[in-house]
């Protein structure tokens, strides 16, 4: 099997996003070229270039505060696989965690949590992907709460919010998604204004993604959720921790399916990163 040693791992900065975006698409996974530069801006992306000149393979880390770091992206293109080539970037990925003092974490999926497990990676929950054309059914907020559009002003509120619920500290992420694209971007307030969930989420490839979605409870998260779908293009993906049960009843009322999912892990502990109460979507597996 190659190493890092034997190689050739190369950087990937945000101008190399077009470059790269094909390695997603064969996938067949959502990203657009924005979700690319965005990650590659905020990250450090690691991957090899064949001898066609094309890229063959990804990776990226993305810091989520100083204690914690994203590791996404992982794809090695078909006739590439099995050669050593994704291990050897994940340990890339690793070497660049460990030195910044900091725990990795990812959500896998099937192909890769093999690749994980041998490297050190423990489960900490699983997540259903969820798809769906249509919200078909409204779901009032609790009596009391609010629901409205999320403005520029609201940012540092959130960030404040989201950070012990979420366990990661993401305010460029948050503010990323909320500024994108409007209409995806929803806040739940109870009647003194206090935040008490919220909603985000972002055109994709081939899909609409709805989340992170972080709330005080099921209830809220369910009516942040049925208002992104109502107000912006489907279909729709979302990411959903599987212990959510009135979030899939929701969802399978939609007409949503879920041909598959994804489990949350980390190599090391990460303070809370295992508590799933208040995360009823993910911002995705490759944001965190
Ligand atoms: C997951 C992926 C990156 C693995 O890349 P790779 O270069 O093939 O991985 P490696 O060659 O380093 O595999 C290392 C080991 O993992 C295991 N492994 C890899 N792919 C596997 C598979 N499909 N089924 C079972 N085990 C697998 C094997 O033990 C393999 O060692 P071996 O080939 O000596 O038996 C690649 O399959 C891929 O791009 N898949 C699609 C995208 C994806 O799911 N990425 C992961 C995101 S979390």
């Amino acid at each position: 099997m190659a190493s890092t040693e034997v190689l050739d791992v190369r950087p990937i900065d945000a101008a190399l996003s077009e470059a790269v975006w094909p390695l997603s698409v064969e996938a067949g996974w959502n990203q657009n070229l924005a979700d690319w530069r965005f990650m590659l801006g905020a990250g450090r992306g690691f991957g090899c270039v064949g001898p066609d000149g094309r890229w063959h393979a990804s990776s990226l880390v993305l810091p989520l505060g100083q204690k914690l770091a994203w590791i996404s992206m992982v794809l090695v293109t078909k006739d590439r696989r099995r050669g050593g080539v994704g291990t050897g970037l994940l340990k890339r990925c690793i070497e660049e965690v460990r030195s910044a003092g900091a725990v990795a974490g990812l959500d896998a999926t099937e192909q890769g949590r093999p690749i994980y497990l041998p490297l050190g990676f423990h489960d900490l929950y699983p997540i259903a992907r969820w798809h769906f054309d249509a919200a078909r059914d409204t779901v009032a907020p609790p009596a009391g709460v609010i629901v409205r559009p999320i403005g520029p002003a609201d940012l540092p509120r959130l960030a404040l919010y989201d950070r012990p619920l979420a366990a990661m500290e993401r305010p460029a992420i948050l503010a990323h998604l909320a500024l994108r694209q409007p209409g995806r971007a929803w806040v739940a307030e109870d009647a003194a204004g206090k935040i008490v969930g919220f909603v985000l989420g972002r055109e994709g490839r081939t899909a609409t993604s709805l989340g992170p979605v972080v709330a005080d409870s099921e209830a809220i998260a369910l009516a942040l959720i049925m208002r992104a779908a109502t107000a912006a293009p489907g279909p729709f993906i979302i990411d959903v921790p599987t212990a959510h049960r009135a979030v899939r009843a929701w969802l399978e009322g939609q007409g949503a399916v879920s041909p598959r999912g994804y489990m949350r892990m980390t190599l090391g502990d990460a303070k809370g990163l295992d508590d799933a109460t208040h995360v009823f979507a993910l911002a995705g597996p490759e944001l965190g």
